[in-house]
């Protein structure tokens, strides 16, 4: 193991808790160690693509679940430009994704394989003037409140008005 390595990995077991998985260390912890891959001023026709998927099992409910969600995220959307926001529920997952279309059409490839959730529906996607989602990956804390913002109990029922209206208050917080 390369020096580098060594000293990664011992940061990681001295800033993680134990006994859970402290997300906002680890976030911050790849948000440091991966280079920001951004050109300023973007020439690209940009796009904003959002879906609604049931979850499998423990997803979204556990902090590791998530935390495995958001490392591998947050790694990935920096190389390739893309930015997001995720948002779990009781049993549901709401993904808003920007960036030009070959970078979201090759993230969302990956993102219908993927076995953690299933039932997948598109429920926007168009061009857009500008990012709305300020990061690679963020996630939603409150989304009972979000949820309730809109007028929603669940999100058994949400369609691309409620995923619009969810962008534009995420946008104004
Ligand atoms: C709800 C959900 C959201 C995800 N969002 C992203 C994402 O924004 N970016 C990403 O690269 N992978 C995301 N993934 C993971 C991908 O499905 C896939 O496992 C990952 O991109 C593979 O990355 P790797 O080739 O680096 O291992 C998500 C998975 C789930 C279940």
């Amino acid at each position: 193991m390369g020096r580098d390595k060594a000293r990664r990995r011992k940061t990681i077991a001295n800033t993680t808790p134990r006994n859970g998985h402290n997300i906002t260390i680890v976030t911050r912890y790849i948000d440091k160690i991966t280079p920001l891959h951004r050109s300023t001023g973007e020439s690209v026709v940009l796009h904003r693509l959002i879906y609604a998927s049931e979850t499998v099992g423990l997803t979204g409910a556990s902090t590791l679940s998530v935390a495995q969600i958001l490392g591998a995220a947050i790694v990935n959307n920096r190389r390739d430009n893309i930015t997001s926001a995720v948002m779990f529920h009781d049993g549901w997952c709401l993904q808003g994704i920007e960036g030009s279309r070959q970078d979201v059409d090759r993230l969302m490839r990956r993102i219908r394989e993927d076995r953690r959730h299933r039932n997948l529906r598109v429920l926007s996607d168009k061009p857009i003037a500008s990012r709305s989602f300020p990061e690679p990956m963020a996630l939603c804390d409150d989304p009972a409140a979000m949820l309730r913002a809109i007028g929603l109990a669940n999100m058994a029922e949400v369609t691309a008005y409620h995923a619009d209206r969810i962008v534009e208050l995420k946008q104004a917080a």
